[in-house]
This record gives structure tokens, sequence and C-alpha cells, in this order.
């Protein structure tokens, strides 16, 4: 079994973009490679601007390398939880800037011919007991006029209820933004890989941004790294970061379901999809969400969703296994625009898991405001908005979470381990002098050892069994065994530290 997306196993070799090594000026600085910056960089290099995309490792292989590739106009937590918060409007509104993105999405391919394995397809939300959920999406679905429809006969899955939406997507995530990227024009848009932004400086008539080896003079700067980098409180306080795992498998039936499945089992949301290429077919499932750094064991997480998966078919082999991180915004919608007023720095985060929409959209939202554009979904996502009414509960929720993981650390309690008890292959905390330092135990024996305090703002890092990554609970920066960066708001890697 692969520990990484079935869409790298078909994306070309990483690395195929220089790392930025001098100092350049651009009109806009692009933080992030994923499908927001990618399409940013499209969008803006179009309308004449000069851009500048730093991706820290490769890319398109983050968050957008990591999710399902599925493409849909409705949402994560479904209309009927947008419908009891906003009015029939507001989700109308939704709808609608979902749909322009997927469209534009669908444009792309087809103008630069993007080999993505770019289809329409429906999607099946569908319940095995209760109902509560299709009925309400149901009846929001009635109320603004959307046509969902009855499940066939020969549903390939076993159900109580459920509805179907015709007309969606579905894509390889992966080659869509490698494809994208490859279509830039080089003379307007510079993509420099293995680049990480270590601080942004916003200064009155330009906004400097610092690289290991450069800096990066621009009018403006976008943060398209799915959540902004630094101490952006507004937006961290307000965001819940979730890690979700996905599985492929082969079938030995090789009848494999076509569309997009959404299956409700007791409350948990399962998301099945199946994807062929090269003459290869594969199933895949996604579930199992939990908030990053704080899951008991990982790897329960990945078993679960086999167990599920060998429940409901015949199961041949399971050949991938990989993570992806989402952040849920408090009032549901996401935070796209000028990060305060009069900023020269724009965000684009709090996408939940329905970012490969949202990032494409949030490129055109900003690429307008950067034009002195009207955009007219850009009051609906406004970045610098403060809903309190609306995200009350879930904001009260979240920050006390935060809260008790800072008081966690502060107690020095927890699982301290003895550095010699720790077997090659696996990690543990110890406390050595006073310090919490995190240890990585090598194949050979040998050790890894890096601070224990995440970078950001201090929180202790917990081990992930599965990635092999440490991930800090508070707002979801995630470390690699040498301390480095992965994604989340640390700009800088834990310290390394040796223990005598
Ligand atoms: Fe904020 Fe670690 S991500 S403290």
């Amino acid at each position: 079994m692969l520990k990484q997306s079935l869409w790298s196993s078909f994306a070309t070799a990483p690395a195929q973009y220089p790392k930025l090594e001098g100092d350049i000026a651009v009109d806009v600085a692009i933080i992030g490679g994923g499908i927001t910056g990618i399409t940013a960089a499209q969008v803006l290099s179009e309308r004449g601007f000069k851009v500048a995309v730093l991706e820290a490792r490769s890319i398109g292989h983050g968050t957008t390398g990591h999710s399902t590739g599925n493409l849909y106009i409705i949402i994560d937590e479904l209309l009927s939880s947008l419908k009891a918060k906003y009015d029939k409007g507001v989700v109308k509104r939704v709808l609608q800037s979902r749909k322009d993105a997927l469209e534009k999405i669908e444009q792309n391919v087809r103008n630069f011919q993007i080999d993505c394995d770019f289809s329409r397809q429906p999607l099946f939300l569908y319940e095995d007991a209760n109902n509560m959920k299709i009925l309400e999406e149901r009846k929001v679905a009635e109320e603004i006029d959307l046509a969902f429809t009855e499940l066939a006969e020969d549903f390939p899955f076993e159900q109580d209820m459920g509805i179907r939406l015709e007309n969606q997507a579905q894509f390889n995530p992966l080659l869509y933004v490698l494809g994208l990227a490859d279509a830039l024009d080089e003379e307007r848009c510079s993509i420099y890989e293995n680049t990480p932004v270590r601080s942004v400086e916003d200064q009155e008539d330009r906004v400097l941004v610092y690289t290991d080896d450069a800096i990066v003079a621009a009018k403006y700067a976008i943060h398209a790294t799915h959540t902004p980098k630094g101490l952006e409180l507004q937006y961290h306080t307000t965001l819940g970061p979730y890690r979700e795992y996905g599985v492929a498998a082969r079938l030995e039936s090789n009848s494999y379901p076509q569309g997009i499945f959404w299956g409700y089992y007791n409350n948990q949301k399962y998301s099945i999809r199946s994807y062929s290429r090269g003459g290869e077919k594969y199933l895949i499932a996604v579930g199992s969400p939990h908030k990053v750094g704080q899951a008991e064991s990982n790897r329960k997480h990945v078993e679960e969703l086999v167990a599920f998966l060998q429940e409901r078919f015949i199961v041949g082999q399971i050949t991938h296994t990989w993570g992806g991180q989402n952040y849920k915004p408090a009032d549901l919608l996401p935070f796209i625009g000028r990060k305060e007023k009069n900023s020269r720095e724009f965000v684009a985060t709090g996408f939940s898991t329905d970012g490969l929409i949202y990032g494409t959209l949030a490129a055109v939202i900003i690429a307008d405001k950067i034009e002195d554009k009207f955009n007219r979904y850009e009051d609906l996502y406004e970045a610098a908005r403060h809903e309190p009414v609306k995200s009350a509960k879930k904001f009260v929720k979240e920050n006390a979470n935060v809260a008790a993981e800072f008081l966690k650390d502060l107690s020095f309690k927890g699982d301290d381990k003895d550095l010699e008890g720790i077997a090659p292959g696996e990690a543990g905390i110890v406390t050595r002098n006073g310090e919490k330092v995190a240890v990585y135990r090598e194949e050979n024996g040998g050790y890894k050892i890096v601070s224990a305090l995440c970078t950001h703002m201090a929180c202790m890092v917990s081990w992930n069994n599965v990635e092999e990554s440490w991930d800090c609970p508070c707002h979801g920066s995630r470390f690699n065994t040498s301390g480095e960066v992965i994604e989340g708001p640390a700009f800088n890697p834990l310290p390394k530290k040796i223990i005598e």
C-alpha cells in the first residue's frame, strides 16, 4: 500500500520549477501553488499583471493533490446547515457562485486541453436510517428551486432514502493544477517550487515577501495557502482545522459505481467515488474527520475507512492511503478578499472540504479586487466581515478547544516517553531539563529531535502515526520529522534539538 494520494501516482515527477534564489519585483506575489494560487496566477496574468507563485514544496501536491477531485455546487455541510443560518437569497447566491466556478474549471479544461479526466457526473446523497439529513436537504432544495430527483432502483448502495443532483463533475485535481500551471504565460507568470515563505511585510506602498534566499517586492500578496500564514488571529480563531483520510482500493467485482456518493451512516459522512486511468480502476473512500493533532491514533481513522469499504465491497487490494486538511469556518462561509481594510494582502481560507470550487472562485474574486473591479460575490465572502450571531456557537467551541490544548501543554502532563523506550519507526514527546522535545526514532535506530512547541503560537505538537508528522492541535500547522513546515499557519520549522 502506498502512503500517498492516488492522484500523485499519475502526476509527472515533482520539482519541475526552479527555486527562487534572487530578489525579484512583480505586481502580485502568490503564496501557495495549489488550485487557488495557480488559478489566481492564470486570471491575473491573463489580465496583464506580472505574477510570481511561491510554492513551499511542489505545485499541486498540498491540499489540492489530497482532495477527492469531486466538484459540486452544494456544500460539504449541506444546504440545510446554510439555510439554518442565512436566508434563502444567501443560499441561492452560494450555489450560483459555486456553479460559476465549476464552469470556469470546465472552461479551463477545454481551452487548455488539460488531460485530467474531467467528466460531468451526478451527486447522490443517501442515508441508511433516520433520513433527517435527506428530508431537510430536500425541503431546502424545494424552497430554492434546486432540482433533486429520486434514486433509481439499481442504486449501488444499500440505503433507506436518497436523492440525486445532476450535472456535477469529477476530475483528477493534481493533473488539472499541473496542466493549468503548464499553460500559463511564462512572460507574465513565474513559478517557484521549494521556496517556502518565511514572513510577509505589508508596507504602505508595497508588500515584501521574504523567502530563505530572496525578497519578492510586490504591489499585492495573496495567501493561497489554505489558511493564512502568520499570526492572523482574526482568522485562526474562527476556523477549525480538521483532517480526513482517503483510501483507494481495487475491487474483485470490477464493478465500480459512477458518480459522487455521499452516504450518511450513524450520522458520519463517507464520500465515495471511482477513478480510472490507463486501464487501472480504483474505488476511493474519504471520511473519518477529526481535529488536527487531536486524534488518539490516526491509524485508527484509516482502519475505520478500510473496514467501511470491506463491509460493503469485495476489496481486492488497498492501493493508497492519504490524509487531507480542511479549515471549517464558524459561520459556514469562506473568507475571501482583503485581509483587512486597506491591506495589500489578500486571503482565501475557510473552504471546509469544498476547496476545489471555492479556490477557483477565490482566484476570480481576488483578481477582481486587485483590478478594482466589482465582483458580485465579494460581499458574500468578505474576508474582513464579523458575523458574531452566525458564528457564535461554533466560535466558542473552537476557541475553548484551542484554550484546552494550550492548558494541556502548560501543565506539562501528557504521555511523556523515555528516549530509549521509543521503538524504531515510532515517536514521542520527551521532557529533558524541563523542555519538551519531539523525538522520532529512525528505522536505523538514530534519532531526529526537534522542539515540541509549534513555531506558530507555541502549542505542543502531537505525533501523527499515519503520515509520520508532528501536528499542532491549535491551528493545524504540521511539520515533518526534521521539523520542516508541511502546512498550516506556521512560517518557520521546529528548531532542531540535541539531547546529551
Ligand atoms: Fe497555531 Fe500551532 S498552529 S499554535
